[in-house]
Formats: C-alpha cells, structure tokens, sequence
C-alpha cells in the first residue's frame, strides 16, 4: 500500500515534471560551411548556380572516416560530417541543412517595375490587378516558370554528378507563386524512393502581410485542385484568416511566427535535409530567426544554412506582437516613380 502509494506520488511528480519543464529552441549557423554564411560574401549579384550552391571547398574533421568509394564530392564529405555531427551531438543538439528558395519572378514582380513603386504602393498594388493582368495571389509569368526549370536542372546536376543529399522533407509558402516554384522545381528529379516530392503547405511561411492582394492568399479548396498531391499542415482553414484590407503585419510579428514555424518544423519533423520554398521578404525573417546575417535573394534564387539546434530548458526570449497597422494609399496613381514615397506622402 505505502510503496504502491508512493511509486504513484513519484509518477506523478515526474509527469507534472515532464509537463511543467518548459524548453525553447534556439538556432545558430555553423560557419565556414556555406559562402552566403560568410560576412564576406557580397549577396549582390551572388550567382548560387555557378557557386556550387555556395557550398565552400574544405576539409572537415570528420574526412577520414567518410564511407564509399573515393574520390568524394564535397556535398559526400559534407553529408558525412553532418551525419558525425549528429551523432555526436548532445541530446537537446542537432544539425539540420535548410535549404530555402524564392519563387521565381510574379506578375506581382513585374508590375511593381512596370508602374514604379511608388504608384505600385499606393495605388495598384491594393487592386487585384488591372483589367489585362492579375496580381492578387500572383501567378509566375513565363520568365518565372524559366527561372523554376534553372533550379530544376541544377537540382537535377546535384543529384547525379555532386552526389548531394536531396531535401527528405519539403515545406512551402500557400501562395500561388510558391507552390508552383516547388512544383516545377522538385517534380520529376530522380529523388529517392524514401523521401518523395510531397510538400506540406504550411500558413506561416507566406510573406510578410502588406496592403497588397498578391499577400492574400486563395481558398483552401482552390489550392487544392491546382495542387493535387500537395499536402496543408493541420488546420489550414479554408479562408485566408489573415490578410485584412489596408492593414499590414509588423516586422515583430512576422519574426515571431517564422520563429513558430522553425520550432513546429523542427518539433516534428527529424529530417536533416529540409526544403522550404517562400518569398524574399520571409526568408529574410527566418534568417533572423536563425540569426543568420541578411542575404537577399533574387527572384528564384535559393539560399542553403547549416543550422545548429539547439533545445534549451526555460522561457526562450520574450517577443512582444503589436496591432497590424493601418495602411495609408492614393485616391489616384502618383506620378512621381522614385522610391522616395514609400508613405504615400505623394498622393496629388
Ligand atoms: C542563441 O544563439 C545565438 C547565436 O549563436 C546566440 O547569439 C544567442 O545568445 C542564443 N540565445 C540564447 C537564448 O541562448
Ligand atoms: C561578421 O559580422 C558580424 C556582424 O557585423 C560580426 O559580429 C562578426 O564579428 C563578423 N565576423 C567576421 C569573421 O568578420
Ligand atoms: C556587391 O556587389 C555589387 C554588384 O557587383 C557592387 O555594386 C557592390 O559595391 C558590392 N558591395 C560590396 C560591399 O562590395
Ligand atoms: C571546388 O572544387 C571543385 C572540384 O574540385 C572545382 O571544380 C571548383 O572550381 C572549386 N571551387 C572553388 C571556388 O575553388
Ligand atoms: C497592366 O499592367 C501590366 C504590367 O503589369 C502592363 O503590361 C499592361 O500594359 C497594363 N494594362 C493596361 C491596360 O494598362
């Protein structure tokens, strides 16, 4: 009785434990690993094809023990210094390599360049297009689904000549433009039979949310059925719960749901080779959340982190969410066409 009742109590104790220990992540990248890492790389013009994927040529600690048949690839080398890094990680330690990429351009893209920002912020880029296009959860134009087949192609090269390890999972933004980049990107490469192109759909790495209707994402239903074998995270509801006319999403919030985002991938989902496909405006958030150094991409341009993580017992930083804020536009297109009126303070 007393021992039975005992063992209870200690069970009890060790789950309300278990329950009251509260942990957060934390995300560091290994340098020396990727160029884009390095604060001496000029993002500018980086050509990420023709650099390897930025991959950088060294010796790791781990070469001699490296597996098969010589000569190795650099990606071989690295696969086995990460797979020794794991294995000789502590518990709450892990490495992952994420490799996240643009859409190719939009017709949101164009259009911004076709009216000039200024006009484009505070006149048309509230609209949902203007009559012979649509901007409204943008479509790739013809040179966006050109830039898609590049990084197919040397997806395809990595594969067969560089011996990489292909992504094991794959993760992308709802918009129209992103599941398509990862559609055209990933369908039909000579992946392994194990880790298949079958992309979750996850709601927070969307892009920032602005006034514009290309931030309003389609119905549930409709990215469904131009997207069958796509997959959407647990409770993708069916309308956008998000996008609100003419408020947009603060920075602080942004950071704080990339944050959600890493720590929900990386809470379920153990593959070390992760792809997410997203926007300029989001990778540069999750960046931060990686406290990786900012590197802004192209249109369909791809960026790869060696990330370190790690779980840590406690409250992780505080992060403080602010109200969406309001949008200020034009009753009329400006004219002028520099940058200088990003607050619609040039409204005529
Ligand atoms: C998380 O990692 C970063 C980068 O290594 C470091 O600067 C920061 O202090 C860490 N934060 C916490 C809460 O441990
Ligand atoms: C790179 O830049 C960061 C931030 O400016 C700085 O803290 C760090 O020391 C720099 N590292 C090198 C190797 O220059
Ligand atoms: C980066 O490259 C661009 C384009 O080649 C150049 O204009 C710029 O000056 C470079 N920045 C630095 C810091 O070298
Ligand atoms: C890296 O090594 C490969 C294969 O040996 C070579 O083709 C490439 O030019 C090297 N890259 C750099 C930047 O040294
Ligand atoms: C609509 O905008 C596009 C650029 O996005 C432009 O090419 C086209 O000419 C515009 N149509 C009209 C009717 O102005």
């Amino acid at each position: 009785m007393f021992a039975s009742s005992l063992l209870y109590g200690l069970l009890a104790a060790a789950t309300a434990n278990a329950y009251s220990h509260v942990k957060h992540i934390n995300y560091s990248v290994v340098p020396g690993v990727f160029q884009q890492s390095e604060n001496t790389t000029n993002a500018t013009g980086f050509d990420f094809i023709a650099a390897n994927f930025g991959l950088i040529n060294r010796t790791y600690s781990s070469d001699s023990s490296c597996p098969g048949r010589r000569p190795f690839t650099q990606w071989q080398l690295l696969a086995h210094y990460i797979s020794t890094l794991n294995k000789e990680a502590p518990r709450n330690e892990r490495y992952s390599v994420l490799f996240m990429g643009r859409h190719g351009e939009g017709f949101h893209n164009v259009a911004e360049s076709y009216f000039g920002t200024p006009a484009w912020n505070c006149y048309w880029s509230e609209l949902d297009g203007n009559g012979t296009v649509t901007w409204a959860d943008a479509k790739l134009t013809d040179g966006g689904v050109k830039q898609a087949a590049r990084v197919k192609d040397f997806w395809a090269h990595l594969i067969k000549d560089e011996e990489i390890t292909p992504p094991e999972t794959y993760y992308t933004s709802p918009m129209y433009r992103c599941l398509d980049t990862a559609k055209l990107t990933f369908t039909g490469l000579d992946l392994p039979r194990k880790s298949p192109f079958v992309p979750i759909i996850k709601e927070f790495l969307r892009e920032g949310i602005s006034a514009h209707t290309c931030d309003r994402r389609s119905t549930r239903s409709y990215i469904a059925q131009n997207f069958p074998g796509f997959k959407f995270e647990q409770g993708f509801p069916e309308e956008d719960p998000y996008w609100t006319e003419l408020f947009a999403e603060p920075r602080a919030n942004q950071d704080a749901r990339s944050k959600t985002v890493l720590d929900d991938i990386f809470s379920s989902d153990d593959s070390t080779y992760i792809s997410i496909t997203s926007h300029s405006g989001e990778i540069g958030s999750l960046l931060r959340v990686l406290n990786h150094r900012a590197f802004s991409l192209s249109t369909g341009a791809a960026i790869p982190v060696l990330v370190k993580i790690t779980t840590l017992s406690g409250e992780g930083p505080p992060t403080s969410t602010l109200p969406y804020a309001p949008q200020k536009t034009c009753a009329v297109p400006p004219t002028i066409r520099d940058s200088s009126c990003n607050d619609c303070s040039c409204c005529t």
